[in-house]
Parts: C-alpha cells; sequence; structure tokens
C-alpha cells in the first residue's frame, strides 16, 4: 500500500473546534460526563462520523460506535477509539486525538481507496474520566463485564442522581443495560492512540511509543464525619475536626507511595471537599478521593493496605467517623505481543523511531484488553504535561501518530496478508 495522506490542517481545525465545546473558556477544557459541553462534544464527533458515512449506534450507556463496514462483515472487526469527555480543567488532546484522529485515518484510507475485509469500528467511550460518578473508563468496564450491573446501578453523582437517570435524559432509558457487555473476542483487535501524558518520548526524541502494559489504578473515596461547631465557642481539645483528618489522611496517601521503594508507585489525594465550608465553623464533613496506582500489582496493593490501615488510625485518634468505598481496584493489562509487533512494523516500514512502553495512565485499553487482543500508540506531548490546560502535542507529532494508525488498521483488516507501505 503507499503511503497515506493524512490531512493535518483538517484534523488540527477538528481539535481547535471541539476544545471550544468546554464548561469553562479557553484554554481550559472541561466535558463532564453528560454535561450540556460533553453532549455537544458528542454530536460534534458524531456529524464528522456521518460525513464519513460511517454507521453510528450507540449502546445504552452512551459508548458510540461508528462502522466503516468491510467486504466481509461475518469477519470480527477491528476496532480503535478513544473518549471526548475530559476532566475540569484540561487540555485539548487527551482523548480526543484518539478519537478525531482515528477518523482522519479512516479519511485517509477511504480517501486512499482502501477497502477493508473487516469492518473497522470507532467507539468513543462514555466517561473515561471519573467525573460524574468517580469512577473512570465507566463505558469500557461495562462493555468488558469488569464492572457488574449491579454496581453500575449503584453509583451516584454528586447530586445523588443515578446512571438511569442520565440514560433517560440520553434517550438512553428503553434499551436493556445488560445489552452493554460485548462478548469476548467480538473484536480481533483494539488499538488506541492516545498522547503519552508522560516525559519519555519528548526526551528521548522518539516519535511513537507502542504500549506493552497498563498500571494497576485503584480509587478509594473517604467519607469523614466529625463535629461541627462554633469556630469560636469549641475549645480545641473537645474537637472532632472532619477536615484535619482529612488533611492527615492526605499526607498519609503521600507517605504511602513514598515509601513503596518503587518509583513507579504514585498516589493522589485529587478530591477533597468540606462542609459546611465557612470560615468561623468547623468542619464537620469531609469527602476526600485518592488515586493510586503501580506497575505491579503487589506493591498498589500494599500501598492501598497502608493507607486503609491509616486512615482507621487517623479516625480512631480524632474520633470521626468514616465510610470507605473502594470505587475501583484494578490489575495491570497486558497488551497483545502480535499487535506490538504490527504497530512495530509499520513504525519499521514508515522509517520512524519508536519505544516499546508502559502506560503509567490508565484508558479505555486497560478493559478493552480483557475481551480482546489490545495495544496503544503513544506520541510525545510538551513536557510530558496533562490534565492541564497547557497540554500540547504539535500538529506534525499527531500526523505522525495518525499515519501509524492508520496504517496499523489498514494491515489489520486488509483481505489476507498484509502488504509493505511503499516509501
Ligand atoms: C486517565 O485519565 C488517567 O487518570 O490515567
Ligand atoms: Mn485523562
Ligand atoms: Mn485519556
Amino acid at each position: 500500500m503507499a503511503r497515506l495522506r493524512i490531512d493535518s490542517a483538517r484534523l488540527n481545525s477538528q481539535i481547535g473546534a471541539l476544545a471550544c465545546i468546554s464548561e469553562a473558556p479557553a484554554p481550559v477544557v472541561t466535558r463532564v460526563l453528560f454535561s450540556e459541553a460533553d453532549l455537544k462534544a458528542r454530536a460534534f464527533a458524531k456529524t464528522i462520523c456521518y460525513e464519513l458515512g460511517l454507521s453510528i449506534s450507540e449502546d445504552a450507556v452512551g459508548n458510540i460506535f461508528a462502522r466503516w463496514r468491510g467486504s466481509n462483515p461475518k469477519l470480527s472487526p477491528v476496532a480503535t477509539g478513544s473518549h471526548i469527555d475530559a476532566i475540569p480543567n484540561a487540555g485539548r488532546y487527551d482523548g480526543v486525538v484518539g478519537v478525531l484522529g482515528a477518523l482522519e485515518a479512516i479519511s485517509a484510507l477511504k480517501e486512499a481507496g482502501f477497502q477493508p475485509e473487516r469492518s473497522i469500528e470507532l467507539i468513543i467511550f462514555t466517561a473515561e474520566e471519573p467525573t460524574r460518578f468517580g469512577i473512570g473508563c465507566l463505558g469500557s468496564r461495562l462493555l468488558s463485564g469488569a464492572l457488574s450491573l449491579s454496581r453500575a446501578k449503584a453509583l451516584r453523582d454528586p447530586e445523588g442522581r443515578d446512571l438511569n437517570y442520565w440514560r433517560k435524559r440520553l434517550g438512553l432509558g428503553k434499551q436493556d443495560m445488560k445489552s452493554v457487555r460485548l462478548q469476548r473476542n467480538c473484536y480481533s483487535a483494539f488499538v488506541e492512540l492516545h498522547i503519552e501524558q508522560g516525559p519519555i518520548l519528548e526526551k528521548e526524541r522518539i516519535p511513537i511509543g507502542v504500549v506493552e502494559k497498563i498500571a494497576a489504578p485503584s480509587t478509594l473515596r473517604v467519607q469523614l464525619t466529625g463535629v461541627g461547631g462554633h469556630a469560636g465557642a469549641v475549645l480545641m481539645p473537645h474537637r472532632r475536626d472532619a477536615l484535619l483528618a482529612g488533611a492527615e489522611i492526605a499526607l498519609a496517601v503521600e507517605e504511602s507511595a513514598c515509601s513503596t521503594g518503587s518509583p513507579d508507585t504514585v498516589a493522589t489525594t485529587g478530591v477533597f471537599r468540606i462542609e459546611p465550608g465557612a470560615v468561623n465553623s468547623i468542619p464537620c464533613r469531609a469527602w476526600l478521593e485518592i488515586d493510586l496506582r503501580d506497575t505491579r500489582l503487589h506493591t498498589r496493593d500494599a500501598a492501598l493496605k497502608r493507607i486503609e490501615s491509616a486512615i482507621s488510625k487517623i479516625c480512631r485518634r480524632r474520633r470521626i467517623q468514616f465510610k470507605l468505598e473502594k470505587l475501583n481496584v484494578d490489575s495491570p493489562a497486558i497488551c497483545a505481543p502480535s499487535l506490538v509487533n504490527t504497530v512495530t512494523s509499520v513504525c519499521g516500514e514508515l522509517g520512524l523511531g519508536m519505544k516499546k512502553m508502559v502506560s503509567r495512565a490508565y484508558h479505555d485499553s486497560l478493559f478493552m484488553a480483557q475481551i480482546c487482543p489490545t495495544t496503544m500508540i503513544f506520541i510525545p506531548c510538551r513536557g510530558g504535561v496533562s490534565h492541564r490546560p497547557d497540554e500540547y502535542s504539535s500538529p506534525s507529532q499527531i500526523k505522525t501518530g495518525v499515519e501509524v494508525l492508520a496504517h496499523t488498521l489498514a494491515k489489520l483488516s486488509a483481505k489476507g496478508s498484509s502488504s509493505q507501505i511503499a516509501r
């Protein structure tokens, strides 16, 4: 097959247009799950899918599927995709590069006259980010069966609304949640294009990372209940201040990661809310959300145990009641060696440097790997920065990633054994 022509200008103008669909003014991108901005962003992406002639369907939790029908639709399709929701105060590339980039890859393949034998399917996953329900990869967890329906139904957003409320708002209420789960090997492969969200590719001046393993994440939610009171009237020995217990817990979380001896353990208390939130009132309630990860399961689990025991010791000493919820405790994913080899050989044929790497961020690929052969293609991002408005990958870095994705999709969907890329 000839080298494909990626229209970088078109792709970057789409990325720019999608970045303007945000709950906060530019350059901040905020698209909390099922917010008005998230719904508009879904409509924006679907319009491009329609323009490309893809057939679109949506499952009962809003995962979007856009299919380019292959010449043999009986074969299991090749899938690609990512997410377009964004945490508060995010940038424009996380997830988006894997969705709009995949659409550009499909467009380039169509313009080159390529006809896949296997269908190629873009998936736009619901809630990769743990915004509304505090749990990441909600859509892909349900697709893969990693999250049970009963746990999904028990999820509540900060206003106390459940998934069913939102499903009805989206017009998905009539669809059965049971139908979301996909069968094992319903796809022959899943390949996700994403920014690295780390500094390695940029530092080493390597254009492409091929992911072999995805780190094991876990998320805890802690609710602390103390006793409120007048900031002037209640003397210090009598206080049961929920914020102070939370502050000690956040420090214990940091310590639990720093003391594993593994540079790969990372722990973050990313949410800390208090009530009543008045300067002259002792905080009576606090909510913390804690994110803990490692590439090795046993190291992550040991740190998790230390955090749990610190929470109970601190709360006992401070006479605070606590409720601890483990929102997710996931295992690492091992990517399919055959797919890692396919992407590696595409890079070789395109004359591009590549590096095999670990993903320290989690992705929908973590769960897709449970049902089909999976890998990821990483591109560099400036300073390794992500989850910030100044997140940046250059148009040419994105173009290279899309080119690798497009040729990979071509190889995986083509009839018989795939041909070399002519340079
Ligand atoms: C994904 O957004 C992550 O937090 O790794
Ligand atoms: Mn993210
Ligand atoms: Mn992402």
